[in-house]
């Protein structure tokens, strides 16, 4: 029993004089942990007569339960004090400059595609998605590029080893098959943008491995060429937010349309740079053209009721027109002085009631 009372009065002394809460941690472990002293107590009750159980329960349940108050009224007494100590000497000086926090700028890729999104969401146009691993099917064949077609080999296409059926996989080199999923999956009329990247075995100034296209596609009941010429116009100007752009549609060549025109812009030549709106030299910035029939049909889409045309340009192309960069590896390069002198402020986003030019 005396035993039982030095302890308590020990491990009281001792959590009273506790200097900090950190030294009154290692009492409380001391004393009341697993292998704490006031515990190795309670387990001799174990071992006792019954009678002395009954005699020396009471005493020790009494001290240890003590113990756990005077310990967790030292505690927050402790607790309080280092939260005062800390608070008297911690000063925020509120006179100090704002330091403003370095942020990421947005890229040009990203700031076009935003425009372009919001330039065709205005004109009703949905934005559509394929994979970038793409089958010769759907990035070929139903695009009417046959086998044997030269244009399969024009497009310096990456593949993939062929499965144990023959078939190859590849990096689709266009945004065109996603004209083709989108007109297995939905029912005209339809009214879409497709971008994404691209790849081809190809690199210098002016081309990368990967870049990006956007593809334009609508399908409804006697569309026309007029049609064609109207949305790219409309597009162009409030893409390079001029009120008038002069379009030449060029005869041209494209499997999967016909007639197919390249589209060229109106733009003057000043100290060797291209500005769009200006007089006398033009620019070529589009594919484009009448959705070709077997390209209908290869999406069970009957000619004779519906018709459509198709367009499809080079994002990264777009971004030099517009914002003036020369060398498109550099887009690709991730360094971040080119990206905070041609990126965009993430917070201004492009709107076409805001102006979708930065
Ligand atoms: N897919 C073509 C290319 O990568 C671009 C293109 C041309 C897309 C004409 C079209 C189009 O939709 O009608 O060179």
């Amino acid at each position: 029993m005396s035993e039982a009372t030095n302890l308590r009065e020990e491990a009281l002394a001792a959590i009273a004089d506790a200097p900090n809460p950190d030294a009154l941690e290692t009492l409380r472990v001391h004393y009341l942990g697993k292998a704490g002293r006031v515990t190795a107590f309670m387990k001799t009750l174990g071992t006792m007569s019954p009678a002395d159980r009954q005699l020396l329960g009471p005493v020790y349940n009494a001290a240890r339960d003590e113990i756990a108050a005077a310990v967790a009224t030292a505690k927050s007494r402790l607790d309080a004090a280092a939260l005062d100590a800390r608070l008297a000497t911690e000063r925020q000086d509120m006179t100090l400059p704002v330091t403003p926090p370095r942020r990421g700028r947005v890229h040009p890729v990203s700031q076009v595609l935003d425009e372009l999104t919001e330039i065709f969401a205005d004109l009703g146009f949905a934005v559509a998605t394929g994979p970038e691993i793409e089958d010769e099917w759907h990035n070929f064949t139903a695009l009417n590029i046959p086998e044997d077609h030269p244009a399969r080999a024009m497009h310096d296409t990456f593949y993939f080893p062929p499965d144990a059926d023959g078939t190859r996989k590849l990096l689709r080199t266009h945004t065109s098959p996603v004209q083709i999923r989108t007109m297995l999956a939905q029912q005209p009329p339809i009214r879409i943008i497709a971008p994404g990247r691209v790849y081809r075995s190809d690199s210098d100034a002016t081309h990368t491995p990967m870049f990006h296209q956007i593809e334009g596609l609508v399908i409804d009941r006697n569309i026309t060429l007029g049609h064609l010429k109207w949305t790219l116009e409309t597009f162009l100007k409030a893409f390079f937010e001029l009120d008038e752009v002069v379009l030449r549609l060029r005869p041209s060549y494209f499997p999967f349309t016909e007639p197919s025109a390249e589209v060229d812009v109106e733009c003057s030549i000043e100290n060797g740079v291209r500005r769009v709106g200006g007089k006398g030299a033009w620019l070529e910035v589009l594919g484009s053209g009448m959705v070709h029939p077997r390209v209908l049909e290869a999406c069970g889409l009957d000619p004779a009721i519906w018709s459509g045309f198709a367009f499809g340009t080079g994002i990264d192309r777009l971004a030099m027109l517009k914002y003036g960069m020369a060398d498109l590896r550099a887009f690709f390069d991730g360094d971040q002085r080119w990206l905070d002198h041609y990126g965009f402020d993430p917070l201004a986003v492009p709107t076409l009631s805001g102006g979708v030019g930065a």
